[in-house]
């Protein structure tokens, strides 16, 4: 190695510099990993906004409680070296350049509000795992081939808000909305830093993007039930939301005989009764719920003059839940002439199912088995922002086990190494397809 030796010390030293650059730069997919103790402080961090006292979270979209999880989230793609903005949509957007700029950017994201009384994972594990792979791609000066994008989209609870303000837009009727803070998603797009008059100029055209990723907790029992590490949607299911609106005729519940009630309430808990015996009178996946009731004026002593609840009809075929609708409107029918009451519906979501990319898929497969995680193929019964995303751009979804399948409740968990799995999966998921040449 005499040659070597006669180098003088200053060019040894660029001779070096020059080694560990390319080293950095050709550090193999395998080797990157999660900083495991960053994500589960900024989970811990992130729990404390809308933290209810009995546990879990209610930072529902729009909220005071949304807006400092916003801010807060915003900071850490700050730190993860991201450029943010807030795009007219109300959507958080960290962008990073590539390489290649001919390369179309790839997306990654989820979302942070959650529902009333809701757990401390849904969309803050994915939110946060996709600003860690930034973070880390940061600290290792990786830069990748194609602009990588970390999303957080808004008011997902409220029917994938955000994301479909990608895809589909927005219009007036969705604009119009009222969502569970009370606020239409107009004024909450406003008071989110987004500008209602200026949707259009949020929009991606499909074919912009070069692939979405989401890493999300299951919502269900399947992985932990079989000890599987990672769940590879195969699909996110369908989801018709509708309000229900019951009139019938308010009256004294001392002096009205009982044959000569219109009693909204009853014609609901008839409807409600039947809305589970027509769902489950079919073989399959599908649900249907009433999740929330209002009975008006709400007194002991009056029999209930209008009734509002909240349907949710899902399945992974869109045929299917739109003939178990036509079934629920032909029972609602039935009820309402046999108790001189009145059925309205008003549809509030329309979610399309979404089946996610095979090549996506295989490329989750992948980063899982290099990391020895095992995995699954699975639906998802929940709703998603990939599944607006899917509209554009080939899609993927990662899940990572829920312990007992509970989600939407302050009891909602998912194991820290569960989620660091996860969140490597994601890692090697967006380093495998940044080698595409898509
Ligand atoms: O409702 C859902 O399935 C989702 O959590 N937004
Ligand atoms: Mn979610
Ligand atoms: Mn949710």
């Amino acid at each position: 190695m005499k040659r070597f030796h006669t180098l003088p010390v200053s060019l040894f030293c660029i001779y070096v510099v020059v080694l560990q650059c390319l080293h950095a730069s050709a550090q193999a997919p395998s080797t990157l990993r999660v900083n495991a103790q960053r994500i589960h402080e900024h989970l811990s961090a992130l729990s404390k906004f809308g933290a209810n006292p009995q546990g879990g979270v209610s930072r529902v979209a729009y909220s005071d409680a949304d807006l400092q999880g916003r801010n807060y989230a915003i900071s850490l793609m700050k730190q993860a070296g991201l450029d943010v903005h807030i795009d007219a949509s109300g959507n958080i957007v960290g962008t990073r350049a590539g390489s290649d700029a001919s390369l179309k950017p790839l997306l990654i994201g989820s979302h942070i509000d959650s529902v009333p009384m809701g757990g401390n994972y849904d969309g803050d594990v994915g939110s946060l795992s996709a600003i860690e792979v930034a973070h880390v791609l940061q600290e290792k000066q990786i830069t990748l081939r194609h602009p990588l994008e970390v999303i957080i989209f808004q008011n997902e609870e409220g029917g994938t808000v955000g994301s479909q303000a990608l895809g589909e837009g927005l219009d007036e009727k969705h604009l119009n909305l009222v969502s569970n803070s009370g606020k239409t998603i107009r004024e909450g797009t406003r008071i989110v830093g987004g500008d209602p008059e200026r949707l259009v100029s949020a929009r991606r055209q499909p074919g912009s993007i070069a692939g979405y990723f989401e890493l999300h907790i299951e919502q269900g029992g399947t992985l932990e039930r079989e000890k599987i590490d990672i769940g590879v949607v195969e699909g996110i299911v369908g989801n018709g939301r509708w309000d229900v609106t019951i009139d019938g005729f308010a009256n004294h519940a001392g002096s009205t005989p009982m044959n000569q009630r219109h009693d909204a309430l009853l014609a609901g808990a008839k409807f409600i009764e039947a809305v589970n015996r027509i769902v489950t009178s079919i073989p399959g996946r599908q649900v249907g719920t009433v999740g929330k009731i209002q009975a008006i004026p709400g007194a002991y002593n009056v029999v209930p003059g209008r009734v509002v609840l909240g349907l949710d009809v899902r399945d992974l075929d869109q045929e299917k839940i739109d003939t178990l609708f036509s079934k629920m409107r032909n029972e609602a029918e039935q009820i309402g002439q046999a108790s001189g009451t009145k059925f309205s519906f008003h549809q509030v979501v329309a979610d399309k199912p979404a089946l996610t990319d095979p090549r996506l898929r295989q490329i989750i497969a992948d980063a899982a088995k290099q990391l020895n995680l095992s995995t699954k193929l699975l639906p998802s019964g929940a709703t998603h922002d990939a599944q607006s995303m899917a509209r554009l751009a080939p899609v993927g979804m990662i899940f990572v086990p829920s312990i007992g399948g509970i989600s939407h409740s302050p009891e909602e968990f998912s194991r820290p190494q569960d989620i660091v799995n996860g969140a490597n999966v994601l890692l090697g998921a967006v380093q495998r397809l940044d080698s595409q040449n898509w």
